[in-house]
């Protein structure tokens, strides 16, 4: 536990040296809960929303995104149920008067119970008195668990009499929107609605860096269906086969690990609710992989009965295992008509479609919902590498890393400064994610170059300047080939893309890299194979169907 915890602290100082992530507020103390994103930071997330974007939106061909309010009124959250249920369970030190969530402290000590989270505030001090759980600051005694709500409060206007609340997830702004929607897509079912964006919750103790935060962001879609064709969906059977873990709840009351299954099976043994449920699991798994995540890391957990929320009829969660334990980091809820009809209950808004036969419809939801920080963290955790070098670097998937490629000149004399700085122009103006190092010995500015996870680094050096060819560095092998300075930026979006290796570079630059560079040639490969988009596999296929 000691080496795992360790593992958070160095990462944690990592992120803080390389422009990752830096603590709210750093300055006056910063503030428990709350990480704001560095420069490098800031573009790993955006390669993070850039891919979910690929993978679950523009991939598909009836999800649409909305950016919605975070501060939203009372109504919204008396109608879904936050006032009323949206809380954690508080316990407070009689003497020092530190607060914790009952549940987290009485994981620390009880290894009997399975599922901390269905304990009800009897039960819970029952148990902490059984166990003789004290303050875990000052030893002293705990008082009685109360609920205690997780939204942050606001007044809206200077009168202070309309409440508001920070919403607690973006799911509400699609349900609150869902006519207008409709309307704009002519009411024709199933279509998504995605929304990424903050929410907040004042959660009771922050902890493990990324994973319990008060202010985050979410990457939800709402995927509104016609109850009658939940298991009609049309991309069902690219997806059928996959297989994927599944913690059942059989497995989870015999304490036994994930099975592994396909979708199809799942759906046929009842395990998973419907088809559509079913398509989100299965791209799910792929995404999670995507991000560098192995096979065995992750799962599928079927909540509990009496975990499962108050909205929804299944939930699965997608977890994770990170160094320190499980962390859940996307929820997957069979949320039904739930939210819409709440919704339309209060507001007295009609919140329905009319199919084209006439019937009035109000959908089921299914509803993927995901984390970005959490997934930004286990990105870091598994891109991390502290023993291959003197330095520690991050491996971080091609579609994910900060940067695609440093420029650098060997030596700033002779020419070579300038040759490199406008060559780094060349290759940010073919729209190549490109920086520009010139400062310190080559070597460290490899290992800089690593420290951030850039893909390749490209020198300019004395040969550069004879024969128009440069070095590009590997990443991943720190091996190095010389290439023509004009194949370049193509050399690099196919070696990005994955359309040819770093080995390739080898073969096809041969005589060059034996030291002849009289004849050097451009590259035969037409310029519109970097173009395509390998990532496209499913809606190649949905392509092919419509026009067959
Ligand atoms: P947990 O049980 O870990 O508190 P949750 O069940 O409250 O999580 P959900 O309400 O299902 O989480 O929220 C959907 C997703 O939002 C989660 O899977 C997670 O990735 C993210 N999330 C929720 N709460 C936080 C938080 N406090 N900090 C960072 N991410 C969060
Ligand atoms: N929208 C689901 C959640 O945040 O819990």
């Amino acid at each position: 536990m000691s080496d795992q915890k360790s593992l958070q602290e160095e990462i944690v100082e990592v992120c803080l040296r390389r422009g990752i992530i830096f603590p709210t507020a750093e300055i006056y103390g910063g503030v428990a809960g709350f990480y704001e994103f560095g420069p490098v930071g800031q573009t790993l997330r955006l390669q993070l929303i850039n891919l979910w974007r690929q993978h679950f939106i523009q991939s598909e061909e009836n999800i649409v995104e909305i950016f919605g309010s975070t501060i939203l009124p009372e109504k919204v959250f008396e109608a879904s149920g936050h006032i009323e249920g949206f809380s954690d369970p508080l316990t407070q030190c009689d003497k020092c008067k530190s607060m914790y969530r009952a549940d987290h402290l009485l994981e620390n000590h009880d290894t009997e119970t399975i599922n901390f989270d269905v304990l009800t505030l009897q039960m819970l001090d029952t148990r902490i008195n059984e166990l003789k759980i004290r303050c875990p600051s000052c030893g002293g005694n705990l008082l009685p668990t109360k609920k205690f709500n997780l939204m942050f409060e606001t007044t809206i206007g200077p009168s202070s009499d309309k409440k508001g609340y920070l919403r607690p997830e973006t799911a509400q702004n699609i349900f609150i929107n869902f006519k207008r929607i409709a309307n704009f897509l002519r009411d024709k079912l199933p279509f998504g609605v995605a929304q990424i964006g903050k929410a907040y919750r004042n959660e009771i103790s922050p902890r493990n860096f990324l994973v319990r935060m008060r202010e985050f962001e979410q990457m939800e879609i709402e995927m509104f269906v016609n109850p009658d064709e939940i298991n009609e969906h049309p991309s069902w059977d690219e997806i059928s086969d996959l297989e994927i873990n599944i913690l059942t709840r059989e497995n989870q009351l015999k304490k036994q690990k994930f099975k592994r299954m396909t979708v199809q099976k799942a759906l046929d043994d009842n395990i998973i609710p419907n088809q559509y449920f079913g398509y989100y699991l299965a791209l799910e798994s792929e995404f999670i992989e995507m991000l560098g995540v192995e096979t065995s890391q992750f799962w599928f957990r079927h909540l509990l009965e009496d975990e499962t929320a108050h909205y929804s009829k299944a939930n699965f969660d997608l977890e994770v295992q990170f160094p320190f334990g499980v962390v859940e980091c996307v929820g997957n809820a069979y949320r039904t008509d739930y939210d819409l009809k709440k919704h339309q209950e209060y507001s007295k808004a009609n919140l329905f479609v009319v199919t084209p036969e006439g019937k009035k419809i109000v959908p089921h939801v299914i509803e993927p919902s995901f984390g970005v920080t959490r997934l930004i963290y286990i990105i870091l955790l598994n891109a991390y590498q502290n023993k291959s070098r003197d330095w520690t670097w991050f491996k971080f998937p091609n579609v994910l890393a900060p940067y695609e490629v440093l420029v650098a000149p060997l030596m700033k004399k002779d020419g070579l400064k300038e040759e490199a700085y406008n060559f780094f122009w060349e290759l940010k103006d073919e729209g190549i994610d490109v920086i520009y190092d010139e400062s310190g010995k080559i070597g460290k500015r490899y290992a800089r170059a690593d420290e951030v996870g850039v893909l390749y680094c490209i020198t300019i050096d004395y040969q550069s300047l004879e024969d128009e060819t440069v070095t590009i560095r590997d990443r991943d092998t720190t091996i190095q080939y010389r290439i023509p300075t004009d194949a370049t930026a193509q050399v690099v979006k196919e070696l990005v893309l994955g359309l040819i290796s770093f080995e390739d570079l080898q073969q096809e630059f041969e005589e060059i890299n034996a030291g002849d560079t009289k004849g050097v040639e451009k590259r035969k490969v037409e310029t519109n194979k970097t173009q395509q988009n390998t990532k496209k596999g499913r809606s190649k296929k949905k392509q092919n169907k419509k026009s067959s």
